[in-house]
């Protein structure tokens, strides 16, 4: 009688004790990064309507926020800001005292060891809503950009950021912020680059909690193709070469190929964008009773770090570390 033959990969998974010794991937709450929206005002604590969970917070409210995210033990922050006036140069993203710089000062001075990472962007900023400035034509311009990006970064350094993640697209900007950060002092200052991102639907929610959205066009002849696979390893090279210390792919969720494909190419810590429209539509989801957030939030960002991530920026941070804890 011949014996059948085959593998019994189930004994590696019959109990939990066995399961836990040879987990392959784990999540840490070392890994994450909590974006926090920063408003022009007072008194102001309001929920982001498509992010239920996420608000936008004047200075005044902002301790509550940073104090929980710090004694939750999640190491860093990264800060989006919404200025009370915006022009076509987007002046406020380099003012001294902007509003994200005013708050790196306030969440420097009350938690010196927490990471500030300063986003560097635009479009936040400029009335037109892009990332650049942009002409007559509507066109968005490369090179007067990248002087307004380095004055931005620097000014961010200068009110005592931690890092610097220019989210702006324009060609050489990682080039122009370094230099910028160099000659200004700055040269162990860290850039975070967003060297691989994707013109996404999935940046709706965002855009709301941002107020970020362009006025006309949209971000196509900046931001990728979706198709494109090996132009993410032509971006990240670049950046890398232009000084990039930590390279960002985003969004994550329908990128985890390209995270790979980075992360096996560049030797640079890889950080993967969980954005705002993977939390939506997960939180959508839950609020509904139609799947289990913990266990939905826990298996996608495992997955993340399985294709390659080693950090994570994602809006579920709090609810991950808590989850990490058991509680
Ligand atoms: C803007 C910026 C965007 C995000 C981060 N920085 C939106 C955009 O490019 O339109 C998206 C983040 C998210 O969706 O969570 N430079
Ligand atoms: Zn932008």
């Amino acid at each position: 009688m011949t014996e059948l033959f085959f593998q019994r990969h189930r004994r590696l998974r019959q109990s939990a004790g066995i399961r836990a010794m040879v987990k392959e991937t784990y999540l840490h709450k070392e890994d994450l990064i909590y974006p926090i929206f920063v408003m022009e005002g007072e008194n102001i604590k309001n929920e982001v309507s498509s992010m239920p969970g996420v608000f936008q917070f004047s200075l005044d409210r902002l301790n509550e926020e940073v104090d929980e995210v710090v004694d939750l033990g999640i190491p860093s922050v990264i800060l989006f800001g919404l200025p009370a006036e915006k022009d076509a140069v987007g002046s406020g993203a380099y003012h001294n005292h902007g509003i994200v710089q005013e708050a790196i000062r306030q969440i420097k001075a009350r938690h010196p060891q927490l990471i500030v990472i300063a986003d560097t962007c635009l479009c936040e900023f400029t009335d037109h809503g892009h990332c650049g400035v942009v002409d007559e034509n509507e066109r968005i311009l490369n090179d007067p950009s990248l002087d307004l990006l380095a004055k931005t970064a620097i000014s961010q350094a200068e009110a005592g950021a931690d890092i610097i993640a220019p989210s702006n697209m324009m060609d050489g900007f990682v080039a122009a912020i370094r230099l910028g950060l160099d000659e200004a002092g700055y040269k162990d200052i860290p850039i975070m680059s967003y060297a691989v991102k994707y013109a996404s639907a999935y940046y709706g929610p965002f855009r709301e909690a941002a107020d970020g959205a362009p006025k006309f066009g949209d971000r196509k002849t900046y931001q990728m193709d979706y198709s494109n696979r090996m132009e993410a390893i032509r971006e990240a090279s670049s950046d890398v070469q232009e000084g990039a210390d930590f390279l960002i792919v985003k969004p994550a969720l329908a990128y985890l190929d390209i995270i790979r494909d980075v992360k096996n190419t560049f030797a640079t810590p890889i950080v993967a964008y969980n954005v705002s429209g993977e939390y939506a539509m997960v939180k959508a989801a839950a609020i509904n009773g139609w799947i289990n957030e913990k266990e939905t939030v826990l298996e996608t960002l495992t997955g993340m770090k399985r294709a390659g991530a080693d950090m994570i920026l994602t809006y579920h941070a709090k609810d991950v570390a808590r989850w990490l804890e058991g509680k």
